[in-house]
């Protein structure tokens, strides 16, 4: 409330209040990065990444078929073409070897997504990228304070895509952040959301046709304040989980999302599953009925969505046999549902379980 206070009372309200570049390297200093340059929502800051890191018309990039359309149509707003490839059995996140078989000679970028929160196989994509000569993006917008042998979502490729979106972990109702560690990209970046302005130069002075992506400081300083209740809630829900799983004990039919032993620290965004042998939109609505936030999964892969099946929009589609039992079987379960007590987890998880 201070923090708003203070904002509203100042005479910058928009993006150039001092409290936008503190919030900025406060959250790039969290996730491990050097820089970071917000912007209004995560769709944008996807593009922004995209584009600076010169993707275009005609090049390829790879992303996981499973996931918002933010991650696909970035791509194709700057010109390029999505590659849909396969997510792995339970850890739902891309699969290393099927972003190895879908390189080609037009591959400029693999771009992963931490679905839920839980990290995809860095280590091994990145391995690829640096074998194949490709570049590799985070599309981070699930991952807020994630870790993978100690190092945090979003600090591993060139640049990484953050949202703060209203149904995020940390969220000012919109707002997103591209992070990177390499000076030259983040001026370009900042150039790109700034009006193609450059520091130094006077306020009309524009180097390239940018637009206006700047975030408002009213929005970071509900994020600074944010931010710093992030930990305490990470702790509680991680702690949450090992109550969930304990009451939910042995049950048959469900089967949770697996986390890599690499990943030491899970946001914890989403709660993943799949109903196995039984009926998942029926097992959906018994546990919404019970007043738990909980969404049957995408109706479709990222490619069966109308731009793509008219063609409107290019892809290429690798074979996606996972992702296709996914549509089907899939659920999740929204983090609130584990930001109660132990008391109230208990009761969460054994109406999940009754619901089966
Ligand atoms: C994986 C992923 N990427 C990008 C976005 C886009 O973020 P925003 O809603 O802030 O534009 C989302 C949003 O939900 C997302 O889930």
């Amino acid at each position: 409330m201070e923090l708003l206070q203070g904002v509203l009372r100042s005479p910058q309200w928009g993006g150039f209040n001092p409290l936008v570049g503190s919030f900025e390297d406060a959250f790039a200093k969290y996730q491990g990065a050097e820089f970071g340059i917000s912007a209004v929502n995560g769709t944008v800051t996807l593009e922004m990444m995209l584009a600076c890191a010169g993707i275009g018309l005609g090049d390829e990039v790879i992303v996981p078929a499973i996931s918002f359309v933010s991650t696909a149509s970035a791509v194709t707003r700057v010109g390029a073409v999505p590659v849909f490839v396969d997510i792995e059995p339970y850890s739902f996140n891309m699969c290393p070897e099927a972003v190895r078989r879908a390189i080609g000679p037009r591959t400029k970028a693999v771009m992963a997504v931490h679905f839920g929160g839980s990290m995809a196989e860095v280590d091994a994509l990145m391995g690829i990228c640096a074998e194949k000569g490709v570049l590799f993006l985070e599309d981070a917008a699930h991952a807020h304070g994630s870790e993978w042998n100690g190092k945090r979502a979003g600090s591993f490729g060139l640049a990484s895509s953050f949202s703060f979106q209203n149904g995020k972990i940390l969220t000012a109702g919109e707002g997103g952040m591209v992070l990177t560690s390499d000076a030259e990209f983040a001026g370009n970046v900042r150039s790109f959301a700034n009006q193609g302005r450059r520091p130094g130069y006077s306020f009309f002075h524009h180097f390239e046709a940018g637009n206006n992506y700047r975030m408002s400081a009213l929005h970071a300083a509900v994020l600074t304040a944010g931010l710093e209740r992030l930990d305490g809630q990470i702790a509680r829900r991680t702690a949450n989980w090992a109550v969930f799983l304990e009451e939910f004990g042995g049950a048959e039919g469900i089967r949770w999302q697996s986390i890599p032993k690499a990943v030491n620290r899970n946001a914890w965004y989403l709660v993943l599953g799949r109903v196995i042998g039984g009926d998942r939109d029926g097992f959906v609505k018994r546990v919404q009925a019970a007043g738990i936030p909980c969404t049957p999964f995408y109706p479709h892969p990222l490619y069966g969505n109308p731009m793509y099946v008219s063609g409107t929009a290019a892809c290429r589609v690798e074979p996606c046999p996972n992702t296709e039992a996914y549509i089907r079987d899939a659920f999740w379960i929204g983090f609130r549902a584990l930001m109660g007590d132990e008391g109230v987890t208990r009761e969460v998880a054994r109406a999940v379980r009754a619901a089966i």
